[in-house]
C-alpha cells in the first residue's frame, strides 16, 4: 500500500553532494575549464595553470570544479610524472599548512604540522612533490575562507611554487570564490604580477533553472509525479536569486511535503509551503561569507530581538550591544563609520532592515530590524558560526 503514494524515486540524487551527468547551461564553461588545462594534461612536468573561478552562491562553482576533476582522472595517467587530482573546501579547512599536509596525504607524504614554519613545510611540501614525480591540480574551493583565516599570503605561496622552475612542475590550482572582494587585502603590485585566467559563472535565469530542475525531476522522483507547473513556480521563486542549490532545495522540500501528505504529485501548493519553511534571506552559504565584525554585528541584534517583544532595535543600542560582544570575543569594536558601512551591507544583502524614523535632524532615529528570520534561529546559526 506505501508504493501507492513514493514520489522519490531516488532523493540522493537531490543531495548537494550528488554530481550530475548532465549539467545544462555549464558545459561552455567546463570546457573552457579543460582548454585551460590543454597543455598541463598534455605534458604535466612542463606546464602548469591558475585558473580562477568566480559566481555568486548555488551557480555551479563547486560542481564544475569537481566535473573537471573526475575529468582529469578519467581520461588521463602518464608515466614519468603522475598527474594527481585534489580538492578542498577552505572553510572546512582553514588552514594553509594543513591543507599542503592534505596534498602531500594523497601521495601517501606528510610532515609533522607542529613545531614547523610555513616556509619550512612549503620547502618541505616542494621537495616531496619533486621527488615523488608528482604533479596535482587542486582545486581550493571557498578560497576566501582560507584568506580571512590566514591573509592573502597561501595566494602568494600557490602563485609562486608554479614560478619557482623546479625541476617539475608540481602544482596546478583551480581558486573559486564567490567574488575577489578578498584580493582587496593584496598588494598591487603583486597583484599585477598574478596571471588571472577567470572564469565568471553568471547565476541561472529562470529557464535555465527549469532545465536544471528538469533533470533532476527524472532521476530523483517516480515518473508523473511532479507537475509542470511546480516546476515552473520553483524556476520563477529561485531566479530571484539566480541559485540552483535553493531551487533544488526547494523541489525536493515540496516533494517531501507532498509524501508526507501522501499525496500521488508534487503540487505548486507544496512548493509555496516550501518556500515557507526555507527562507532564501538566511541561505546558510551566504552567512559564511560575512566577515567577523558582520556576524558578531547580528549576533547582538538577533540577542536584543530575542529578549524583547519590539521588532526592532535602535541603532545606537545595537551598537553598544555590538561593542559588549566584542570585547567578548576578545576583538576591537570597529569605529562608528565602519560600523555604519557594515549595517549597510547586511541591509544590502537583505538579511537586515533599516529604516530613519523622525522629522528633524535631531529626532532622527535609525531602526534595525530583521528580514524574514526568526531571531532566535539566525541567533543559533551566527553563534555556530563564531565559535570557531
Ligand atoms: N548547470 C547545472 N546543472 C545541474 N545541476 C547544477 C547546475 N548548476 C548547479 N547545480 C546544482 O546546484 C547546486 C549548487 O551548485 P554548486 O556547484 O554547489 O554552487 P556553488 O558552488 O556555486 O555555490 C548543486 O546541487 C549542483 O549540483
Ligand atoms: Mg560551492
Amino acid at each position: 500500500m506505501i508504493e501507492e503514494y513514493r514520489i522519490f524515486k531516488d532523493e540522493s540524487k537531490l543531495s548537494p553532494e550528488y554530481i550530475p551527468k548532465r549539467i545544462p547551461h555549464r558545459e561552455k564553461e567546463l570546457n573552457e575549464l579543460k582548454r585551460y588545462f590543454k597543455t598541463v594534461l598534455q605534458d604535466p612536468k612542463k606546464s602548469s595553470q591558475q585558473v580562477f573561478i568566480v559566481g555568486a552562491v548555488g551557480s555551479g562553482k563547486t560542481l564544475i570544479s569537481k566535473k573537471f576533476l573526475q575529468y582529469v582522472a578519467e581520461q588521463y595517467s602518464f608515466h614519468d610524472i603522475r598527474l594527481k587530482t585534489f580538492y578542498t573546501n577552505c572553510r572546512v579547512n582553514k588552514v594553509f599548512g594543513s591543507i599542503l599536509n592534505s596534498i602531500l596525504f594523497t601521495i601517501g607524504q606528510t610532515f609533522p604540522t607542529r613545531g614547523f614554519s610555513l616556509d619550512e613545510i612549503v620547502q618541505y611540501f616542494i621537495s616531496k612533490l619533486n621527488e615523488e614525480k608528482v604533479h596535482v591540480i587542486a582545486v581550493f574551493d571557498e578560497f576566501d575562507a582560507l584568506i580571512s583565516h590566514e591573509g592573502i599570503e597561501p595566494l602568494y605561496i600557490i602563485t609562486r611554487i608554479r614560478e619557482m622552475g623546479t625541476e617539475n612542475q608540481i602544482l596546478s590550482s583551480i581558486i573559486v570564490s564567490k567574488s575577489f572582494s578578498y584580493l582587496d587585502k593584496a598588494d598591487p603590485s603583486i597583484l599585477s604580477s598574478i596571471q588571472k585566467n577567470i572564469i565568471k559563472l553568471e547565476s541561472y535565469n529562470e529557464s535555465q533553472l527549469k532545465d536544471i530542475l528538469y533533470d533532476r525531476v527524472i532521476i530523483a522522483f517516480e515518473e508523473d509525479t511532479v507537475e509542470n507547473e511546480t516546476i515552473e513556480l520553483i524556476s520563477k521563486l529561485a531566479s530571484k536569486y539566480g541559485d540552483a542549490r535553493y531551487a533544488i532545495e526547494l523541489l525536493q522540500l515540496s516533494g517531501r511535503i507532498a509524501e508526507f501528505r501522501r499525496e500521488r504529485k508534487v503540487r505548486p501548493e507544496h512548493v509555496r509551503e516550501a518556500r515557507l519553511q526555507l527562507p532564501p534571506q538566511i541561505r546558510k552559504e551566504e552567512l559564511n561569507y560575512l566577515d567577523i565584525h558582520e556576524k558578531i554585528i547580528l549576533l547582538a541584534l538577533t540577542k536584543l530581538l530575542k529578549e524583547q517583544l519590539d521588532s526592532y532595535v535602535t541603532l545606537k543600542i545595537l551598537e553598544q550591544e555590538y561593542e559588549n560582544m566584542c570585547k567578548k570575543f576578545g576583538k576591537e569594536a570597529l569605529k562608528h563609520t565602519q560600523f555604519w558601512l557594515k549595517i549597510k551591507n547586511l541591509s544590502q544583502k537583505e538579511i537586515i532592515s533599516s529604516t530613519v524614523t523622525g522629522a528633524e535632524p535631531k529626532g532622527r532615529t535609525t531602526l534595525i530590524s530583521l528580514l524574514n528570520v526568526p531571531a532566535e534561529q539566525l541567533y543559533n546559526e551566527i553563534k555556530e558560526r563564531l565559535e570557531l
